[in-house]
């Protein structure tokens, strides 16, 4: 791609050219996307990571690329690392939450979308508390969208940031893999984004919780089901943590947080149960102390703050990916 010229206003287009699997205008889940195209992007990633570990790197890759990150929802981790991956790759971008939005004036999703269509925004990183809202964006608009996590269904970037932090910890194999994931899983779109990589990936998913949190559905996705964390835990490759929704406590689902960290807590003598290699994941934010022990959040087995680092790189592969099929469309 040629980008030394001096029409600086009539860039090339983004990305164009540098991908090989089916084009991919929105991420809106994990779900059915395929190995092959997981596998770019996670490949992707690794090398942003290391471009992005030098501090002075930027890149043109985007520039002449608009994006607003939407977030109707509160958010640091994603937020800001979609705000960092757009800076260090040119592209122009905005960032519009709620607060002292025409939301609070009655105005719908819907409207406020065209909103920012009209003006001329060409990629939405929509974050939305329902179910679905990124699929009816990308069904209503013109714009390419990344799905930042909606309800309870998906937030496939926390995926991907998952699945590149155990590739690193598995030296990049995933058959033989297996990981427990504990909680809340009924509520969890981390959950079932990282099940759908694991599984299309070939790594296996034990799930372990409450059973009031436990999905009926959950093994028809490919997951076991444990009884106790002690079963799920045994002989795993890695555990991840879910943020204990401390809201739904008021629906009469869990028990006081006392019992819930005793019963279902990841504790030093539950990841002694785990290979000696085993990794800790927990996407944050930690209720410390209650779903995971402060130990082990800053132990030797936890990866949580490699989750957060490779949340950036994984953001700039997405971006350029999406970017790449606008251009590839247009
Ligand atoms: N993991 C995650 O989505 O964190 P934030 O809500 O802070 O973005």
């Amino acid at each position: 791609m040629n980008r030394t010229g001096p029409m600086r206003d009539a860039p090339a287009p983004f990305g164009a050219g540098l991908f090989h699997g089916p084009p991919i205008r929105h991420l809106l889940g994990l779900e059915g996307l395929a190995r092959e195209s997981l596998i770019e992007l996670l490949d992707s990633a690794t090398n942003y990571r290391e471009r992005l570990r030098s501090p002075r790197w930027v890149s043109d890759e985007l520039r002449g690329l608009t994006v607003c990150n939407a977030f109707f929802e509160d958010s640091t981790r994603t937020r800001v690392s979609f705000e960092l991956a757009e800076q260090r790759l040119g592209a122009m971008h905005t960032t519009f939450t709620t607060a002292g939005s025409s939301v609070s004036k009655g105005e719908t999703l819907l409207d406020t979308l065209r909103v920012l269509a009209a003006m001329h925004v060409d990629l939405v990183v929509l974050r939305h508390r329902s179910p679905g809202a990124s699929s009816f964006l990308a069904h209503h608009l013109e714009v390419g969208v990344i799905n930042a996590g909606d309800g309870e269904h998906e937030h496939p970037t926390q995926g991907l940031l998952d699945l590149m932090t155990l590739s690193e910890a598995w030296a990049g194999r995933f058959e033989g893999r297996r990981i427990a994931i504990v909680g809340d899983v009924a509520h969890s779109r981390v959950a079932r984004s990282a099940l759908f990589g694991l599984t299309t990936l070939g790594a296996s998913v034990t799930i372990c919780g409450p059973p009031t949190l436990i999905p009926a559905e959950i093994e028809a996705l490919g997951a076991k089901v444990a009884a106790t964390i002690e079963e799920a835990m045994h002989g795993a490759d890695a555990v991840m943590a879910l943020r204990l929704q401390r809201e739904r406590m008021e629906g009469g689902l869990l028990p006081s947080l006392g019992e819930y960290s005793r019963v279902w807590g990841i504790n030093p003598e539950r990841v002694a149960l785990m290979k000696p290699e085993a990794v800790v994941l927990h996407p944050g934010p930690m209720n410390r102390g209650v779903e995971i022990a402060p130990e082990v959040a800053d132990g030797h087995s936890s990866v949580i703050f490699r989750q957060v680092e490779n949340g950036v790189a994984v953001r700039c592969a997405v971006l350029t990916r999406c970017a790449a099929a606008l251009a590839e469309a247009s």
